[in-house]
């Protein structure tokens, strides 16, 4: 059995997502939250998932606060970190011990629009297609290697539209891809 961590701060709809899938031979083991009030607390509770909130600000410093994630990790030997909503940067200590075994989903057609506005942004530049890119954490910011992306056109669509349909590509995708990750074809 692999065994998975999802770290998120906020909404948690990804990691819903993936918390319910049936997967072949991996069990989502644990999620890292790194604020106190995010909602995806409440989703993890649904599904009983062992939950630990670690507050960067309680650590003197990055890499204290990683140690902390990371014995975590070590201890119920966590195969693959899945980055859902996580808004901090990757520091050398976690990127160290997980190297090429953290993934992280982003709502653009990565290169274009890196950032936390990425499916504002496009929407506001007029593009043709914007869409989801799920892709490796390196050092580089949403520059890793990717591993799939899916286009969505804009089309006459609003915003919110537009967003819900990146969702619902999301939600389709990182499962998909987790269950190739770690045990091959889904
Ligand atoms: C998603 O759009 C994801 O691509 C980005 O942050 C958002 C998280 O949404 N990195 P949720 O918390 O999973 O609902």
């Amino acid at each position: 059995m692999k065994k998975v961590a999802v770290f998120a701060s906020g909404n948690g709809s990804n990691f819903e997502a993936i918390a319910k899938t049936k997967f072949r031979n991996i069990e989502v083991k644990l999620l890292i939250c790194d604020c106190a009030t995010a909602y995806v607390r409440e989703r993890a509770k649904v599904f009983d998932i062992q939950t630990h909130v670690i507050l960067p600000k309680t650590y003197e410093t990055k890499e204290a606060y990683e140690e902390e994630i990371l014995r975590i990790l070590k201890k119920e030997a966590i195969d693959l970190i899945v980055l859902a909503g996580y808004m901090r940067f990757i520091g050398p200590t976690l990127l160290g011990a997980y190297r090429n075994q953290i993934i992280n989903i982003h709502p653009s057609l990565l290169p274009a629009f890196k950032g936390k506005q990425a499916i504002k942004d496009a929407f506001h530049a007029k593009v043709k297609y914007t869409g989801v890119t799920i892709h490796f954490v390196d050092e580089s910011i949403d520059g890793g290697q990717i591993i799939i992306q899916e286009s969505v056109e804009l089309a006459d669509k609003s915003l919110s539209d537009l967003e819900a349909e990146i969702h619902q590509v999301e939600h389709r995708l990182l499962p998909q891809i987790i269950q190739e990750l770690l045990g091959g074809e889904s």
